[in-house]
Parts: C-alpha cells; structure tokens; sequence
C-alpha cells in the first residue's frame, strides 16, 4: 500500500536462479529453467567464454578466472556478492560435481536457502559417505582414512588385499588405483605425503556395479530408475574397451533391492532436493554394498540413456525441481516403462561410422570426435540386452582403442 493510497500491483518478480558450471554442462536444464520463466544467470570459467551455452535461455553470463578450470573461491563469492549487490539471488544450482562445495559456500555466504556445506560433504566427499553410511548402517566396503600410520597398518592386517585408493573428491575413476599389497601401498602413500589425507583406503568388492538416477523433493524419491554397468567403471577406464550400462528388468529382485537400498542411502545422506546419481556393488554372493551417491545427474550420457527408457530428461526435471524449491508444488513426470541400453568407447577413428549400426531400436548416436556411442530403446528388455550385447562386441572389433587413464581430458 501507498500511504493513503490505493494498492499498487506489481507483476510477480521471476525467480533468480543462478548456475554455476566449472565444466561445459547443462545446456538443457538452463534452457528449462528458462523456459519455466525464471531469470537465469550463469557463472563459468574464463576459459570457456566461446562454448556454445544456450546464450538465448541465459540472461547473463558471467565468467571466473580458471586454471584448468580451477577457480579461487574468494572470486565467485566477491563476484556473486557484487551482483547481489542489485539482484536478489534466489536460488544457487551446481551443474557439474565439482561446483557442489562452490555453490553451497555461496550459498552459505549469502544465507541462501538449498544444500549448505555439511551435507554436500555427503555427495562430495566420498570418506564423508562412508562414514555417514556406517552410522545409518548401511552396508559399505572396509575402509580407512589415508591418515593416522597405525590405523591403515590395522586396516591391512584385518582386510584382504586387494584394496582401493582413492581420491575423497574426485569423480569419473580420476585417481583411483588398486594395489596389491603393503609393498605397493606405502610407496604411493610416502610419495602423496600430506596430500595422502585427500585419499580413503578400501576393500575391492569383486562384483557388478548398479547406478540408481532418482529425482528427489521433500526428502522423498519421487522417481528412481535402476541400471546396471556391462563392465564395472574402473576396468573400463584402466584396462579400456566397451562402456555399456542398461536398465534393470522391472519388478527383478535386483531392481528392487538396489531400489531400496537407494532409498535409504539418499534418506541417510540427507537429500532434501535435487537430482542424485547413486552407484552400487553387488558382490559374488548377492550382498549389496553402497559404492557412491553424488547430487547430480550421471555423467556419460546417462541421461540420454534414461530419457530413452522413460521419456524424462532428468536436467529438465532438475531444473523444475529448484525452481520449485520446496515452496510450489513439484509434480514429478509420469515415466514411461520402456528399456534402453547404452554403448560407447574411445575410437580410433576421428569419425568413427555408425551407420551400420541400423537397428530400429538404435535411438541416439553420440557425436564426438574420437568417440563411438549409441543407445537402444525398446519395450522388450531382452531385445536391448541383446543389442548392448552385440553391440559392444562390435564396438570393440571395429572401433575400440584403449587411452590410459590421465591421457584423455575430461569432457
Ligand atoms: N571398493 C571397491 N571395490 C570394487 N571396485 C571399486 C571400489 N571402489 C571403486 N571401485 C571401482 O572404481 C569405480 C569408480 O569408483 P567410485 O567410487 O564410483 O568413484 P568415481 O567417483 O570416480 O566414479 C567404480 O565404478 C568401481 O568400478
Ligand atoms: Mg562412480
């Protein structure tokens, strides 16, 4: 009300939302953000001024200085603050992993609602989770904290070799190795020296590894879909050949147990919002084992695969679920039950031919230089086993050629 006056009536003023992305991601959920009327602005790196970001869904882009991507923290909050100086931020959206620890200092910083420090320790920091999961006892691989000389010398007593080492804050099998024994071990801890306490030790489950993609709000999963890995991750990435993941039959007790258990780690975790790619070992014997959970949509083309199976694009869906932000009703899309299949391999050819591959299941083709990719689609689950599976064996007679680790940047 004007003094005196009569109400004045303004338009609702859009919501704010602002993504940061380190890496070149998320091109679809700005656009939805976009489309669903909000204002979007987008925090980058420098060196990623002239990549193609969907510039008409983004009402302003601002650039951070990086190496290598890398950026000093002070710069996006002292940059953030000054627009906030004219602008009220409502929401603050990480669109790669790595900008999860960037988006919620910022939003501690500016007391902005959504994900604070301490729980995205939980989808960051991969000793956080495990430690988290003990409490809520769910059922994790031995571990230890690359610190304390004494406790990794018990850990070695206790715990059969192999073992895993790896990075708390890293993501696509970047630094994880597997080593033998302790004759391996402290040669590679000596050399990390303080840089050692960035690392967890673990047991190697030999086992097949799942990923569950879920939508979350109000704490609650309201969409999961289960998928399994061809060849676990860490083979694929240090010994090369075909990555394959595909959908769970529907209703198999696989797909239900990793359900639940997808259930509760995201419960223990502490999801309020979001997206969440979540991975699981299951071993030899059936017993199931909580390998990772993150607060992201899966990398590789994950999305693609899903979208494929469901008709839900989960950048899309994420990008609805902040808007909403727990405040407006978020009505999760009704997913359809079709089963998709993905396979891809670094190539030898730039340009490696895909037309053979004809098949009219074949719905998506990836085009990437050095890359080969499709994925299948169909309502029959043992139609698309059967394609991933001469598929991938295809892919590796005619295109596959194995990159070490470390030698092929990151997408
Ligand atoms: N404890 C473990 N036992 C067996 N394999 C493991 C273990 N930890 C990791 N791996 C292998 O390494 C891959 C990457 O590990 P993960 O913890 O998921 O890290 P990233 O964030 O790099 O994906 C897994 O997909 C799996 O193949
Ligand atoms: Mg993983």
């Amino acid at each position: 009300m004007q003094p005196g006056g009569t109400p004045v009536h303004t338009m609702p003023e859009p919501l704010t939302i602002l993504c940061i992305a380190s890496y070149h991601k998320g091109q679809t959920f700005l656009r939805e953000a976009k489309r669903q009327g909000a204002r979007v602005f987008l925090v980058t790196s420098e060196s990623l001024r002239d990549a193609d970001w969907p510039r008409e869904s983004i009402d302003e882009i601002f650039f951070v200085r990086d190496d290598d991507k890398r950026w000093k923290l002070d710069d996006l909050l002292l940059g953030a603050s000054h627009l906030a100086r004219r602008t009220v931020i409502d929401r603050v959206v990480p669109l790669d992993d790595f900008d999860l620890e960037k988006a919620s200092a910022l939003r501690e910083h500016l007391r902005i609602g959504g994900m604070g420090e301490t729980t995205t320790r939980y989808f960051r920091d991969k000793l956080a989770m495990r430690l988290r999961a003990v409490d809520a006892k769910l059922p994790v691989p031995r571990f230890v904290h690359v610190l304390n000389e004494g406790a990794i010398r018990r850990f070695c007593a206790e715990v059969p070799a192999p073992w895993v080492l790896k990075p708390r804050l890293e993501a696509g099998t970047i630094g994880i190795r597997k080593v033998r024994n302790q004759d391996e071990l402290w040669p590679i801890v000596d050399a990390l020296g303080d840089r050692a306490a960035f690392h967890l030790l673990e047991e190697f489950i030999a086992g097949d590894v799942f990923h569950v993609d879920s939508l979350v709000d109000h704490s609650r999963v309201l969409a999961a879909v289960a998928s399994g890995y061809g060849r676990p991750p860490f083979d694929v990435s240090h010994g090369g050949g075909v990555f394959t993941t595909q959908l769970l039959p529907r209703g198999s007790a696989d797909e239900r147990d990793v359900l639940a258990t997808n259930r509760a780690v995201l419960s223990a975790m502490g999801l309020v919002r979001g997206v969440s790619h979540t991975e699981f070992i299951k071993r030899a014997d059936g017993a199931w084992f909580f390998l990772e959970t993150s607060a992201r949509v899966g990398g590789a083309h994950i999305v693609e695969l899903i979208e494929a199976a469901t008709g839900a694009n989960y950048w899309a869906e994420w990008a609805k679920i902040e808007l909403a932000g727990g405040k407006t009703p978020y009505v999760p899309p009704v997913l359809r039950e079709d089963y998709a299949g993905l396979v891809t391999c670094l190539a030898k050819d730039e340009r490696p031919d895909l037309s053979a591959f004809s098949d009219p299941e074949v719905v998506w083709r990836l085009d990437k230089k050095h890359h080969a990719g499709v994925i299948v689609a169909s309502p029959s689950h043992p139609r698309v086993a059967a394609l991933v599976t001469s598929y991938a064996q295809r892919f590796a007679e005619q295109f596959s050629v194995f990159i070490p680790p470390g030698e092929s940047p990151r997408d």
